[in-house]
C-alpha cells in the first residue's frame, strides 16, 4: 500500500488561477460571441524583445554545431549569466553578491515552492494575508504551521511584525496581489526582527523592476545585515516576458545559516546547492543566453519600454477606477491594481458580475487569503487597447 502525503488533503481543491481559468473557459463556451478581456492572472502580453530573441536564435544555431553544442549545463546556471546578474542587478545598487550565491532556475514560482525542501517541517511560517498562494500552499503541503499577517487598507498594507517568534517569513514587495510597497525603513524592521529571532526571510522581488518611487528597495540586500537573514527570488517573467520561456534565479548568501536540532549552524547555500544538483539539471542554454541579453544595452532599453507601457496601463486602470468611484491601491510601483469591491458584495460575487455583465476577468481578493475578501485584483499586463476598453466598460457599468 502506498500512503499519501495527507497534508495535500488540507489544500483547497484547486489552485486559484486554475479555478479562474475553468470558470472563464465555461463562460466562454456558453457565450462564444462575447469579447472577454482578461486582466486576471499576471501573464504578460508583449512578445519577447528583439535583443533576447536574437540571442535565442544565435544560441539555437550554436547548438546545431559540433563546437557550439551544449549538453547538460551547470545545475546552478552558466557563469556568463550569473556574472551578468552580479554586475547588473547587484553591483549597480552597491550590493555585494557573488556568483556562487546565485542559482539560475526555471521560475520564481518553482523556487518559492521548492525552497521549503531545505527547511524543517516544524518551522513556524509567517505569511502576509492576502498572499501569492504558492507560499501558503507549499507550506501546507509540507505540513508547516502558518501564521497570517493581515495587510489591508487599515494598516496601509504594511504587515505588522509577528507577536510570536516565527522561523520563516515570506515577504513579496512590490506586493502581489496588492501592488503596494515597503520603504527601506519598513523593510529594515523585518531584517532586525529576523536577526533577533534567527528567522529566515524569503523575499520575493519578482516585481522590483516596476518600482518608480525613491526609497523603495529593489533588493532586500540593500538593507544592512540582510545577507545574514534573507534569501531573495528574482524572475525574468514579468520584465522580459519570460512567463512562457521560464527563467529566474534565487540568491542564497554564503553566510546565511540555518540550524540543526542541536543548534549547529549549517550554510543554506550548501543545502540548496545539494538539492539543486540532485533534483535539477539547469535551465536550457538557449534560455540562459536570452536572459543574459536582458542586460545588454539594447535589451535594457527594450525591456524598459515594455515596463513603462505596463505601468501606463496600471495608471489607466487606477485613474479610471478612481473616476468610477472605486477605492484603489497599488499600480504605481507595480503592475497590480487592488480595489475595494462595492459594499455588500464578496470578491467572488464581484468576479462573477464583472465577467457576466462587462466580460472582464480579474482575480477575487479572497482567493489570496481571508483578508483579501472585499478586494479584487486587476493586472496591467494586458494590451493597452484592451486595458482602455476594459476600463471604459467599467466606467459605463451600472453595478
Ligand atoms: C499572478 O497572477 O499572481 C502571477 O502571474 C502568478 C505567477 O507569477 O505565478
Amino acid at each position: 500500500m502506498s500512503f499519501i502525503n495527507e497534508n495535500f488533503l488540507a489544500l483547497q481543491d484547486s489552485y486559484l488561477f486554475s479555478t479562474i481559468a475553468k470558470k472563464v473557459a465555461k463562460y466562454t463556451e456558453e457565450n462564444p460571441d462575447k469579447k472577454i478581456i482578461k486582466l486576471g492572472i499576471g501573464d504578460v502580453t508583449k512578445p519577447i524583445v528583439p535583443a533576447c530573441l536574437e540571442a535565442m536564435h544565435k544560441a539555437v544555431d550554436e547548438m546545431g554545431t559540433e563546437e557550439g553544442f551544449k549538453g547538460y549545463g551547470p545545475e546552478q546556471g552558466y557563469e556568463f549569466l550569473r556574472k551578468a546578474i552580479v554586475e547588473n542587478d547587484y553591483k549597480t545598487r552597491g550590493v555585494d553578491i557573488q556568483e556562487d550565491e546565485i542559482f539560475v532556475s526555471d521560475g520564481a514560482k518553482c523556487d518559492c515552492g521548492n525552497i521549503v525542501d531545505i527547511f524543517a517541517p516544524n518551522n513556524k511560517v509567517a505569511i502576509t494575508d492576502p498572499v501569492y498562494p504558492v507560499y501558503l500552499d507549499t507550506n501546507i503541503m509540507s505540513g508547516r504551521k502558518v501564521i497570517y499577517l493581515p495587510v489591508t487598507a487599515e494598516n496601509n498594507f504594511i504587515p505588522e511584525l509577528p507577536k510570536e517568534k516565527v522561523d520563516m517569513i515570506y515577504l513579496c514587495f512590490p506586493n502581489n496581489p496588492t501592488g503596494t510597497v515597503l520603504t527601506k525603513e519598513d523593510l529594515k524592521k523585518w531584517v532586525e526582527y529576523a536577526k533577533e529571532n534567527q528567522s529566515i526571510i524569503l523575499y520575493d522581488a519578482a516585481y522590483e523592476a516596476f518600482i518608480t518611487e525613491e526609497n523603495i528597495p529593489h533588493s532586500i540586500y540593500e538593507i544592512e545585515g540582510a545577507k545574514e537573514v534573507a534569501i531573495e527570488f528574482k524572475s525574468y517573467s514579468k520584465t522580459a516576458g519570460f512567463t512562457g520561456v521560464r527563467c529566474a534565479y534565487v540568491v542564497i548568501p554564503r553566510n546565511l545559516k540555518g540550524y540543526t536540532k542541536e543548534g549547529k549552524e549549517v550554510a543554506l547555500n550548501k543545502l540548496w546547492n545539494r538539492r539543486t544538483c540532485t533534483k535539477f539539471n539547469g535551465v536550457s542554454y538557449v534560455v540562459q543566453r536570452a536572459a543574459e541579453a536582458t542586460y545588454s544595452k539594447e535589451g535594457k532599453s527594450q525591456i524598459k519600454a515594455n515596463i513603462e507601457a505596463y505601468l501606463e496601463n496600471a495608471k489607466i486602470i487606477k485613474e479610471g477606477l478612481e473616476e468610477a468611484r472605486f477605492m484603489v491601491y497599488g499600480g504605481v510601483n507595480s503592475p497590480y491594481v487592488w480595489l475595494k469591491v462595492p459594499e455588500g458584495m464578496t470578491s467572488w460575487e464581484f468576479f462573477d458580475k464583472l465577467l457576466e455583465e462587462v466580460n472582464i476577468v480579474g482575480t477575487p481578493g479572497s482567493g489570496f487569503g481571508e483578508h483579501g475578501e472585499g478586494y479584487f485584483r486587476l493586472t496591467a499586463f494586458g494590451t493597452k487597447e484592451n486595458t482602455i476598453e476594459a476600463i471604459e466598460r467599467i466606467k459605463n457599468w451600472k453595478w
